[in-house]
């Protein structure tokens, strides 16, 4: 059994989350934000991270064999996904990923779908690289998000080039079924729209829901679909960066090489071996990991049910995040953000932060070990009774 429960000093590592609380916050907090984890990495990538760091060369370094043996195995195995090491193409990042399918399969002013709320840089990246940013709402029904095909086509419609799908969902830890995906694969090759498929979180679930990749979806889907998924999520190695494409139409693939090799973009040796490695031997760390995040969402929906009623939650159903909505208070965004930093003292993300839908909602990390969700639910209802 690995230790989940074993609190980490993270503290001088340079780390975002425990590092530059006061710079985010204006003051030291129990930090709840940002999507890495305060768990210790998988001890075989820790020892093989030393051991290559032990050697005192640092050039030019190909992927091993084993780098992408161990991702089409890992993939085979866990999400029934069959690739082949052509359709692999490692890049630094998700977000990247994004940047780099925008330049290659869009042009400046071509309109581009999320649905929302959802990972704030979908929205940055795509305007931010000049394409008209075109957003579908998530409906809900009760605390459970669907995907409004409708007005999704009504926007299709109107001529969009490529949709960026969060699969499976942050903030809202949707994990998209196969008949879902399916109806959002029909409705994209109808309108001859590419989707992208960020599977950056797709380890990540639990409660009996699976993965489903973009790529498992039908024949028309890997036609028409793509996508990115990473280690960085799945085993705490986000300052590694290193992630990958899987692309399985040739063409989509020749045009994305093309524009990754223009900028002449790859990934370290640190990272070519982290990925090797976890994907190699991190199964039952991973497997663990799930449980453990399950009980963590468990008891922050129990302890809202029966300490803070105001505030609705659910458990989510992939990701180590939970929406957590505080709009019965009726308070401003802005309020709502003070209080839980200033009065509950806890740094969580602002819900606004992920779109308009957001308004009135939070985002907690719940990546971390069970006494610390323990106690920012302590410090947020101790705020919020007064
Ligand atoms: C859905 C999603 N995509 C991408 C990323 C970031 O990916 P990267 O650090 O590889 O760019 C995150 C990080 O939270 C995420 O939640």
């Amino acid at each position: 059994m690995y230790n989940f429960d074993k609190l980490v000093e993270r503290k001088g590592t340079d780390c975002i989350k425990w590092d530059m609380t006061e710079k985010v916050y204006g003051h030291d907090v129990l930090p709840m934000f940002i999507a890495d984890m305060d768990f210790e990495v998988l001890p075989e990538l820790q020892e093989a991270m030393v051991k290559r760091a032990s050697h005192p060369t640092f050039g030019y370094t190909a992927a091993s064999p084993a780098y992408f043996e161990n991702i089409i195995k890992w993939n085979k195995e866990r999400n029934g996904l069959d690739m082949v090491k052509e359709d692999i193409i490692a890049v630094p990042g998700v977000v990247t990923a994004i940047a780099f399918a925008l330049n290659a399969l869009t042009k400046d002013g071509d309109k581009v779908l999320i649905n929302t709320p959802v990972y704030n840089p979908f929205a940055s990246t795509i305007k931010g690289l000049n394409r008209e940013l075109v957003t579908s709402s998530l409906k809900c029904e009760g605390t459970h998000r669907v995907m409004d095909f409708e007005d999704m086509e009504a926007k299709m419609k109107d001529g969009v080039k490529m949709m960026i799908l969060c699969n499976p969902h942050n903030p809202i830890g949707r994990v998209w079924t196969k008949e879902e995906l399916n109806q959002l694969v029909e409705l994209c090759a109808k309108y001859n729209v590419y989707l992208f498929s960020d599977e950056i979180h797709s380890d990540i679930c639990y409660g009996g829901h699976k993965h489903c990749s973009i790529l498992t979806v039908s024949e028309k889907a890997k036609e028409i679909s793509f996508c990115a998924m990473a280690p960085s999520k799945t085993f705490n190695i986000a300052g590694l960066k290193s992630s990958m494409f899987i692309i399985q139409n040739p063409e989509i693939r020749e045009k994305i090489a093309g524009s990754i090799g223009a900028f002449h973009v790859g990934i370290d040796l640190m990272a070519y071996k982290a990925t090797e490695v976890c994907y190699g031997h991190g199964a039952k760390w991973v497997d663990e990991l799930n449980e453990y995040l399950y009980e963590n969402a468990k008891f922050v929906t129990e302890f809202c049910e029966t300490q803070l009623p105001k505030v609705k939650t659910f458990v989510p159903e992939g990701t180590y995040l939970m929406w957590l909505d505080f709009s019965e208070y009726g308070l401003t965004q802005e309020e709502l953000m003070n209080k839980l930093k200033d009065e509950a003292n806890v740094g969580l993300n602002s819900g606004a932060t992920y779109g308009d839908e957001g308004v009135g909602f939070a985002r907690l990390n719940i990546g971390c070990p069970k006494s610390m969700v323990e106690q920012a639910m302590k410090q947020i209802k101790a705020a919020f009774d007064k």
